[in-house]
């Protein structure tokens, strides 16, 4: 019989945490334990081992090997990405940046190197080639390279296959499907091969020292994008890879970063660049284009066979850095958890944010954020539990909705919550108290007035909803049925 897997105790999780951190740069504070339990488990399962507390005791005990990492990374890191993800960003790197870019280029080499740093499935370094594609009618002529990389080699498997599902095309634009995919008998979209051969993937992780180097084809980059990764990072860990990004970019070359995750960082050795939806950040010391200066060309009518010559060389996944340049001084990031109000406020808006577009791990991740400035917040903490709901991480949807009752005892929505929580575990009688206490709090109020954090509900609705809600209860229990706790 195989063993009892064990739950992994809070001290061990800390120190596992702090080696996870050294080892990928990822953050795990305690309110984020959960989150590394469960991923150890996964991790410990795909390692062999049915005993997630032994196996996080045997990543304290040796020297992490690069399989290691590559199980971790499968198991801790989130992933979620689609094509032409913020589009106000990928609006303003195709009518702006680029085209500024590829004009000062145009009477020079011809030469054009982008990377995606933390591209996951790849729908961003893609997205990237479709906006070349659409800017340049003689891409043949050109020498372009698009490097997509990534921790997590089996996110970097899936880029490389080219096959994406309709949850890739969340909130892209219309023409991009039609344009560059086929669509497969199995409801999949499968990409243009020219396309996908404009893109070279390669396992990276950014916490590695060994990188910028000319063996892993990091050197010389013209722009850089590395958006919802670094916001993952312990803060003191993403000051060495704007360093590193620093010297991959040739002078002048561009930085692009999540607006919200670069507030919380340092940038030495760049100018900022104002822009919409993304932080952007000039290398300093060459004269180049300013963003806008060129006049943006109509873009140019599409010639979706013209397969397009590209030049990009393979990539080895690491290899021996060049001589470090010279280094800017590196200043110190705040810490995540001492920002001002209003960074917990657009943490927030990003926390909604995200999971409207049912990006649930990296909502919780926001959320959490925001908390961090704001403990007290009972709508965030009602907000956390929206998200773990949707998770379907019940148990600890309940813990946040106690925090929730605890600093708003008449939340009705909470109440809600937790009777429709309650019940789905079985345990009617607390379901019951917590719709009545629901009820009780909805009695006597204006119809009109709107309840807090419910995106608008009315009492009038709200109380048809409940007590729509407790009639159908009430008839199923008649029915027979069910566990009484
Ligand atoms: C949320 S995805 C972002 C994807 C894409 N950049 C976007 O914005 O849509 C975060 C990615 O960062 C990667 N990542 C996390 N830690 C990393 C590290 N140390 N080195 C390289 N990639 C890392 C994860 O594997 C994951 O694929």
């Amino acid at each position: 019989m195989p063993a009892t897997p064990q739950a992994i105790p809070e001290p061990l999780l800390r120190q596992v945490s702090l080696r996870v951190e050294e080892t990928t740069g990822l953050h795990f504070p305690a309110v984020r334990f959960a989150d590394l339990e469960r991923g150890l488990a996964e991790a410990a399962r795909a390692a062999g081992s049915n005993d997630a507390r032994v196996y996080a005791e045997s990543l304290l005990n040796r020297q992490l090997q690069a399989t290691d990492v590559d199980t971790l990374a499968a198991s801790l890191t989130v992933g979620e990405t689609h094509f032409f993800r913020d589009p106000r960003a990928f609006t303003y790197l195709e009518t702006t940046l680029l085209p500024d870019l590829i004009a000062a280029k145009r009477g020079g080499d011809r030469c054009l190197r982008l990377w995606s740093a933390g591209c996951a499935s790849g729908e961003e370094p893609y997205s990237l080639a479709m906006i070349l594609h659409r800017l340049l009618p003689d891409l043949k002529d050109w020498n372009v390279t698009i490097l997509g990389t990534d921790i997590n080699p089996k996110a970097l498997a899936r880029a490389a296959t080219g096959v994406y599902t309709e949850w890739s095309f969340r909130d892209t634009p219309e023409w991009v499907k039609p344009r560059y995919f086929t669509a497969r008998a199995d409801q999949r979209y499968e990409l243009q091969p020219w396309l996908k051969r404009m893109v070279r993937f390669a396992c990276l992780n950014l916490v590695d020292e060994s990188y910028p180097a000319v063996a892993s084809n990091t050197t010389g980059m013209d722009l850089i994008i590395c958006r919802n990764v670094l916001l993952y990072f312990a803060p003191v860990r993403t000051v060495p890879v704007v360093e590193r990004f620093h010297r991959a970019l040739v002078a002048g070359g561009v930085l692009v970063i999540g607006a919200v995750e670069a507030s919380q960082m340092a940038f030495p050795g760049f100018s900022s660049i104002p822009a919409p939806s993304v932080a952007l950040f000039r290398k300093q010391g060459s004269a180049a284009v300013t963003p806008g200066a060129v006049v943006s060309a109509a873009l140019p009518a599409l010639s979706p066979d013209a397969p397009p010559s590209t030049h990009a060389a393979p990539v080895a996944v690491v290899g021996p850095s060049p001589a470090p340049l010279p280094r800017a001084p590196a200043a110190q990031p705040p810490a995540w958890n001492a920002g001002s109000g209003s960074d917990s406020r657009t943490a927030a808006q990003r926390a909604r944010a995200c999971a409207d577009q049912g990006e649930l791990a990296e909502a919780l991740v926001w959320c959490d954020r925001a908390l961090a400035d704001a403990k007290t917040a009972a709508a965030l903490h009602f907000l956390r539990a929206g998200i773990l709901q949707e998770l379907q991480r019940d148990a600890e949807a309940l813990l946040a909705l106690r925090n929730v009752l605890f600093l708003a005892p008449d939340h009705v929505l909470a109440h809600f919550a937790m009777a429709t929580i309650e019940r789905r575990q079985g345990r009617r009688a607390v379901a019951a108290k917590h719709l009545s206490n629901a009820r009780r709090l909805l009695a006597g109020r204006d119809e009109n007035e709107e309840l807090p954090d419910s995106g608008g509900l009315t009492v009038g609705r709200a109380s048809g909803m409940l007590t729509a809600t407790h009639d159908m209860w009430t008839m199923t229990d008649a029915a027979g049925g069910g566990r009484q706790a």
